[in-house]
C-alpha cells in the first residue's frame, strides 16, 4: 500500500472534514501516513491524530519558519516528545531563507540544535530546505548527518546537491511537483535517483499534484505523483508503489 511520508492533516485546511478523509485513506491504498510537524501546537495536534488513527505516525520537531521565539525549554519538551512510541523522526527542521525572517542566525542556531537532539534520541532527520542549498549542505556536513540519516522533503535543488545527498544515504522525497509544467529540474533528480533512495510525498494541504494544481491536497492524490515516477523510470505504478513502501519504512524503522 501507499506510504505518505509527509502530510500536515493537522493543518485548519482539513478542520471541516479531517475525520471522514482520514476514514477514507486505508480503503483507498494509503497505507500509512507519517504527519509533519512544524512547531509546538502542531506536535500536540500531530499526537492526537497518531492516538486516534493505528496507521498515522509523526515527526518531532520545529521549522525553520516557526523557531524565531523557540528557546531552550522547547528543546527539552520536544527531547521528551521524541520518546513517544509513534514519533519516527525530527523534523521538519532546516533552513528557509525565502523569507526574511527569522533571521539566517536563528535559523541555523535551532536546525544545528536540533540534529544533535536527533542524534542524542536516534531518530531520523526530516529536512526542510527552500532557497538555502549551500548552508544546509555545510551545516549537515559540519555535523555529520549522515551518521543519523533521514529525507530532504520536497526536494527542490538540482541533480548535483541530490547526488550530495544521495552520497550521505538519505532520502530523496519526491511530491506533486513532479507533474507540474516547470518541475523539470525535479524530474531530472528523479531520473538520477536510484529508485531505491526515493519515498514519495505530499505535504498535504499544499503542493497537489496535476490536474489538481492549487486546489487543497491529501495523500489520495499520491498515485498520481507515483505514476509520474513510473514513467521516467521505466516501471509500473504498483512497482513504484512497492518500492517506496518498503523505502519509506527503511527510513522511518517502521
Ligand atoms: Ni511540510
Amino acid at each position: 500500500m501507499i506510504f505518505e511520508t509527509h502530510a500536515h492533516f493537522d493543518d485548519e485546511a482539513f478542520d471541516k472534514d479531517r475525520d471522514s478523509l482520514l476514514s477514507s485513506m486505508q480503503q483507498n491504498g494509503i497505507g500509512t501516513i507519517v504527519n509533519a510537524t512544524a512547531s509546538r501546537k502542531t506536535v500536540e495536534q500531530s499526537i492526537e491524530l497518531t492516538k486516534k488513527y493505528p496507521f498515522i505516525y509523526t515527526t518531532i520537531g520545529v521549522h525553520p519558519s516557526d523557531c524565531d521565539e523557540m528557546d531552550d525549554d522547547e528543546l527539552k519538551w520536544l527531547e521528551e516528545m521524541c520518546s513517544y512510541d509513534k514519533a519516527v523522526a525530527v523534523g521538519e527542521i532546516g533552513l528557509d531563507y525565502h523569507y526574511d525572517e527569522p533571521s539566517k542566525e536563528i535559523q541555523k542556531k535551532w536546525f544545528e540544535a536540533q540534529i544533535e537532539m536527533a542524534r542524542r534520541v536516534k531518530l531520523p532527520l526530516i529536512i526542510h530546505s527552500r532557497d538555502a542549498a549551500k548552508d544546509t549542505l555545510d551545516i549537515m556536513k559540519a555535523l555529520r548527518s549522515e551518521e543519523i540519516g533521514g529525507d530532504i522533503h520536497c526536494f527542490s535543488y538540482s541533480v548535483e546537491i541530490a547526488r550530495e545527498y544521495l552520497n550521505m544515504g538519505f532520502y530523496i522525497g519526491v511530491g506533486g511537483v513532479i507533474t507540474f509544467k516547470n518541475g523539470k529540474k525535479l524530474r531530472e533528480v528523479v531520473e538520477y535517483a536510484p529508485i531505491d533512495q526515493i519515498v514519495i510525498e505530499t505535504d498535504s494541504p499544499y503542493l497537489a499534484p496535476e490536474p489538481y494544481r492549487g486546489k487543497r491536497n491529501s495523500s489520495l492524490n499520491l498515485p498520481l505523483v507515483a505514476q509520474r515516477i513510473a514513467e521516467l523510470k521505466g516501471l509500473t505504478t504498483e512497482e513504484v508503489i512497492e518500492i517506496t513502501e518498503a523505502n519509506a519504512r527503511k527510513l522511518y524503522n517502521l
